[in-house]
């Protein structure tokens, strides 16, 4: 067991639960803000929020993926069974792998059709891209899948947590929760 821990250290707790509720506010705002009729100042609003908070996301993501990388994660408890560490590995894989690519096709998506991302701009950050149409729709289509793969990754990972922390009961849970834990708790 890597420094005896049983369970996530408090850093990687923080970077979890914080992406977490950053993604749960993103794509019910990415959804609403998306369908017809919507009054235009809660749809600037939201438009607002879910371009910046994105683009804040995506170096939340990639600090979170840096610090993961460099301290291994507390061991999964022996009960496992095998088939159930490949399931969360791929998981795990796919779910940081959406959380960097979402904001990336945003970010194409809005910069190719030139329009404003307000906390880049207030830095000076100018567009990387060229204005394309072209460029903008694919990003646009990426974009809408990956939601589509993200909410159904999304449900899985919360199921299997559910069933672990509701069901099971075997220590799976409090490996990240309570948010403040410092994984050498048990
Ligand atoms: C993890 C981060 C993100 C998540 C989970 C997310 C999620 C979503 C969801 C669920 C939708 C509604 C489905 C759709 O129409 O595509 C959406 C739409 C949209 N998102 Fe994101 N998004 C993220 C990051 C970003 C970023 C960083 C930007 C821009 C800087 C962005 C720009 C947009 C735009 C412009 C739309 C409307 C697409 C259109 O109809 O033109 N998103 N997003």
């Amino acid at each position: 067991m890597p420094n005896g821990l049983t369970g996530y250290r408090r850093t990687a707790r923080l970077f979890h639960w914080g992406v977490a509720l950053l993604v749960l506010l993103m794509i019910p705002a990415g959804l609403v803000m998306t369908t017809k009729g919507l009054d235009r100042t809660v749809q600037d609003t939201l438009f607002l929020f879910h371009k910046n908070v994105g683009v804040l996301l995506f170096f939340l993501v990639l600090g979170r993926l840096i610090y993961r990388l460099r301290h291994a994660p507390p061991p999964l408890p022996a009960s496992l069974p095998a088939w159930q560490r490949r399931a969360a590995d791929l998981s795990h894989k796919g779910l940081y792998a959406l959380l960097l690519l979402m904001p990336v096709f945003g970010y194409v998506r809005v910069r190719a059709g030139r329009f404003p991302i307000e906390a880049l701009d207030a830095f000076g950050i100018g567009t990387l891209l060229p204005k394309s149409d072209m460029l903008a729709n694919t990003a646009k289509a990426l974009h809408y899948a990956g939601a589509l793969a993200l909410i159904a990754l999304l449900g899985l990972h919360i199921a299997a947590a559910l069933q672990h922390a509701l069901i099971r009961r075997d220590g799976v849970w409090s490996r990240m929760w309570p948010p403040l834990g410092t994984g050498r708790e048990g």
